[in-house]
């Protein structure tokens, strides 16, 4: 494909508002866009269906997601559906800068990502995307939901609804709805079963693994990896390391998938066991200070500790610092050595979620469901969210089906139907011994 980028003042000017490193990586960018497309046949059937339809027409979406080359697609796939969208990214770490760059001069959407901004950077960006004032939110762990109740309040009565993509962002989204905070309906994308079910476990499980390799290159077999939380994104990553010959235990506070690890054949114990067991690390858990201070003191000497899990607080990483004095070491792009004196700890990523960190998040044939579901919820609400109030809602069922059905037929499977008979039966109540 040819594409003419951005090389005098008058294309400049004709590109969107953006903030991205370098505007001469998007042919690049554009590569890894289309390569990633291919993978993605649900998304491409919507999106051409949204070109003819127009369900998004004129509607301004801010988006808060990964800017990695399959977000690009479903920006893209939003855009052919009428809206004019405005993209920054979720996570300082997972920008790929080639795509930022594409998204803005080859497919003219408003993008404000670089990977590696600081804390500061990463709002400056969020507060871009606010001024664009947004009518839809498409958010990947609530921060721009959580910027417009906060600090940019104006804008509230202008949102009409929301969607969410992962775990961590529905907890917060849940919290504030029963706070009465929360001002306006989301849809919870990561309970659509075509969501959490693939992309948490399988897209996890797959791009964790892929992400602590390419940061280290250690090999897996007969390693002994601790993973804590036995959630989707934990049994992903349980099995994908079993798969490649670890040895893994798991980590948990709540008995039944604590259970639900033992009869899957897995060594479950506490942290602190754990800590003196183990020689890799992930947490993938929603929640704060898994490995804290008190276990990397049991820690041996070479353990690698890497977070799966929304944010960067899994990890205790403010405490290891202290405890090393600043005595840290970049040793590869994604791996750094904490010397304790009489050992050496290494954190992959700088604590952020490792596998889009370190490696491309998740392979695109998972993010289609995804972001099928997200395409398809925008459309939903869109068109429904005058009889919304401000909750969190479920993908409704029949979306959540088609995605399904869409993706098998792009695999070339089919599937049976119910005879009538069978219909009868399922739904009977007289029919027994
Ligand atoms: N890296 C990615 O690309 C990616 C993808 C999807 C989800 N996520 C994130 O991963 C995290 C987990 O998601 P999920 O869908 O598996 O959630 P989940 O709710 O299905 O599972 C979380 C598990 O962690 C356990 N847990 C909570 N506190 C714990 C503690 N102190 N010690 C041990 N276990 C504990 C819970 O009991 C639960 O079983 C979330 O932050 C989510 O947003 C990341």
């Amino acid at each position: 494909m040819t594409t003419t980028l951005p090389t005098d003042e008058t294309r400049m000017s004709e590109l969107p508002a953006h903030d991205v490193a370098d505007l001469s990586l998007a042919e690049g960018g554009i590569r890894r866009i289309e390569w990633a497309e291919r993978e993605m046949p649900v998304l491409r059937l919507i999106r051409e269906r949204f070109e003819l339809e127009k369900p998004l027409e004129g509607l301004r979406v801010g988006a808060c997601l990964h800017v990695t080359s399959e977000t690009a697609n479903l920006m893209r796939t939003l855009k052919a559906g009428g809206a004019q969208v405005a993209l920054c990214a979720s996570n300082p770490l997972s920008t790929q800068d080639e795509v930022a760059a594409a998204l803005v001069a080859e497919y003219g959407i408003s993008t404000f990502a670089r990977r590696g901004v600081d804390r500061d950077g990463y709002y400056v960006h969020l507060n871009a995307v606010a001024d664009t004032h947004p009518q839809l939110t498409m958010d990947d762990g609530c921060d721009l939901v959580s910027l417009l109740h906060r600090d940019r309040t104006a804008e509230l009565a202008g949102v009409m609804a929301g969607t969410e993509e992962t775990t961590t962002g529905v907890i917060r989204l849940r919290a504030m709805a029963a706070d009465g905070a929360l001002r306006y309906p989301v849809v919870a994308v990561n309970e659509a079963k075509t969501k959490h079910l693939f992309d948490n476990r399988y897209g996890t499980g797959q791009s964790t693994v892929d992400g602590i390799l390419r940061a280290t290159n250690i090999l897996l077999a007969g390693r002994r990896v601790v993973v804590a939380g036995y959630g989707w994104v934990g049994k992903g990553i349980a099995s994908r390391m079993r798969g490649m010959g670890a040895r893994v235990a798991i980590v948990e506070v709540d008995p039944i998938p604590a259970l639900e690890a033992v009869m899957d054949g897995l060594q479950v114990m506490s942290s602190m066991e754990a800590a003196a067991w183990g020689e890799v690390f992930v947490t993938a858990t929603g929640n704060v200070n898994i490995f804290a201070e008190q276990h990397f003191a049991l820690m041996r000497d070479g353990a690698i500790l890497a977070n799966s899990g929304h944010f960067d607080d899994e990890l205790e990483l403010g405490a290891l610092h202290r405890q090393c004095g600043g005595r840290i070491r970049q040793l590869r792009r994604d791996l750094q050595e904490y010397d304790l004196g009489d050992r050496r700890i290494y954190v992959l990523g700088e604590g952020r979620l490792v596998n889009l960190a370190a490696a491309e998040g998740h392979p695109a044939a998972v993010m289609d469901m995804s972001f099928a579901n997200q395409a398809l919820a925008a459309e939903y609400v869109a068109r429904s969210h005058d009889g919304l109030s401000a909750q969190v809602y479920v993908v409704p069922a029949e979306i959540d089906r088609e995605v399904a059905r869409l993706k098998l037929e792009s695999m070339g499977i089919a599937i049976d139907q119910m005879t009538p008979e069978q219909v009868k039966y399922a739904s009977s109540w007289q029919e027994g011994t």
